[in-house]
């Protein structure tokens, strides 16, 4: 990144009212990562000295979702952006470096623009991350002199009308060189509109101190903040869409992006398609030439090389997959493994199972894994054919290349190469029909 040692303060002592909730803001999620998590993995990737997160009275819950990646500091009193700043700067001390600052509630900010900010210090001293609003209002604005350079950042309550039509509005994202920051912040004062310390005032004390400040510009999309609900599935299309391009500028056909729905985690392989209307969810792994077909809802799933998916499956935890699998619809498999080429086509509850390879599970097969009090273990061995609408009481084992004939309950294991007919033997009763319906007649 740079030679020089960065420090990240992101600032998350908001109360985030209007989300309307009893969770902190910042711990609201997109793709199923809460807000600040992205933050944080996004200030990672800078491979920063030191990452400090500015927290509320209070926020013991926030602090303890981020202990493993972020140390936090304490703001005891809300009295705005620049006073965050403060607890952070008295843990980095005399730091050195380059201080980036971002905004927990911002959650879409790119590695690259933060590299882009870390590189204009190298002819600056304070560098601001602004963005062309369509609609700048309620956003700082950055006030620009004659030749261009920056000059300060008014806020909209305290912008003339004149300052409020322009569309250049701050981010809120900063950089600073971590020598000259306490001193810029120490100057700021809070005789403005909202009776808060401004830390976009450091701009203006930059300048008068005969330091050079600069701005770069964004993309809207990117620095988007989330203040409620609708802002906050705002940001969610914004990140699954990034999601979408990035799968197939990676080799993943989908023929339908806008309806497929990833978790933060999902890794698919190249030459993987997937069909209309498919879910995600946490933990999921796809090796390359698998099919999932439209209609799929997959959680906590490895599905192994050019195996295919539904349509309309459903994977759960634990689910574990080889290569040439086939699973077709309305098939629920949870926490089961499943080797190559075994098949499970159509209407079946399959649960903590072990599966061999080239088996064949018919349709309406169901393992009773639970008694109401603990779950049990179905095997199924290498080459086994399970006829239609069988029930598999577990615990039980079927050997390698059994046959279990169909309709069968059954409740012993089976040994190899045998056939297991678990079902009440059927018996006809020649010329009954008729007899039955003279009786029936009769009762009219
Ligand atoms: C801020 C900027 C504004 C910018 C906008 C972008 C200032 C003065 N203004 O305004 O120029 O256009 O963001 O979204 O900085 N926070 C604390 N402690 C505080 C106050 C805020 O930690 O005492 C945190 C909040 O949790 C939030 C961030 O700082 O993550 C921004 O605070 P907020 O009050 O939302 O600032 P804005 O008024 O939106
Ligand atoms: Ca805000």
């Amino acid at each position: 990144v740079s030679k020089t040692d960065i420090a990240v303060i992101v600032l998350a002592a908001g109360k985030g009212t209007r989300m309307k909730s009893e969770l902190p803001k910042v711990l609201h999620s997109i793709a199923g990562k809460p807000m600040i998590g992205h933050v944080i993995d996004t200030a990672m990737n800078l491979k920063p000295k030191h990452l400090i997160t500015v927290l509320g009275p209070n926020m013991t819950d926030v602090a303890r979702a981020i202990a493993h990646t972020s140390q936090s500091v304490v703001q005891n009193e809300r009295l705005g952006t620049a006073d965050a700043v403060k607890p952070a700067l008295a843990v980095l001390g005399k730091f050195d470096g380059i201080i980036i600052i971002l905004y927990a509630d911002t959650p879409l900010i790119k590695h690259e623009t933060l590299i882009s900010m870390v590189r204009k210090l190298d002819k600056t001293d304070v560098a601001v991350l602004g963005f062309m609003a369509k609609d700048a209002t309620g956003y700082g604005r950055l006030v620009l002199d004659k030749n261009n350079n920056l000059k300060k950042i008014i806020e909209c309550k305290d912008a003339t009308n004149e300052e409020k039509k322009i569309n250049l509005a701050n981010s809120g994202i900063f950089a600073c060189k971590g020598k000259i920051l306490p001193k810029l912040i120490k100057q700021v004062d809070n005789k403005n509109a909202k009776g808060e310390y401004y830390l976009t005032d450091i701009v203006a004390i930059a300048s008068k101190d005969g330091y050079k400040t600069g701005y770069i510009t964004g993309d809207e999309q990117e620095v988007q903040g989330v203040n409620d609900r609708a802002q906050l599935s705002d940001a969610e299309y914004i990140y699954q869409q990034r999601m979408r391009y990035k799968f197939m500028v990676d080799g993943v056909t989908m023929p339908d992006p806008e309806s497929v729905y990833f978790w933060y985690d999902t890794k698919i392989a190249k030459d993987v398609t997937i069909g209309q209307n498919v879910v995600f969810g946490e933990e999921v792994e796809i090796e390359s030439n698998v099919e999932i077909r439209p209609f799929c809802h997959i959680v906590g799933a490895k599905i192994g090389k050019s195996s295919i998916i539904g349509p309309f499956a459903r994977l759960r935890p634990g689910t574990n997959i080889a290569a040439n699998v086939r699973i077709g619809n309305y098939v629920e498999i949870k926490k089961t493994d499943i080797k190559a080429g075994t098949k499970i086509p159509h209407l079946s509850y399959i649960g903590d199972a072990k599966i061999g390879k080239d088996a064949n599970i018919g349709a309406g097969t169901i393992t009773c894994n639970y008694d109401g009090f603990s779950k049990y273990v179905t095997e199924i061995g290498d080459g086994v054919f399970i006829g239609s609408n069988s029930v598999l009481v577990a615990p039980v084992k079927i050997g390698t290349d059994a046959f279990v004939a169909a309709g069968s309950t059954i409740t012993k294991n089976v040994p190899k190469e045998a056939l297991a007919i678990g079902r009440a033997k059927q018996t006809e009763k020649l010329g009954w029909i008729k007899i039955f319906r003279k009786r029936k007649s009769k009762m009219k």
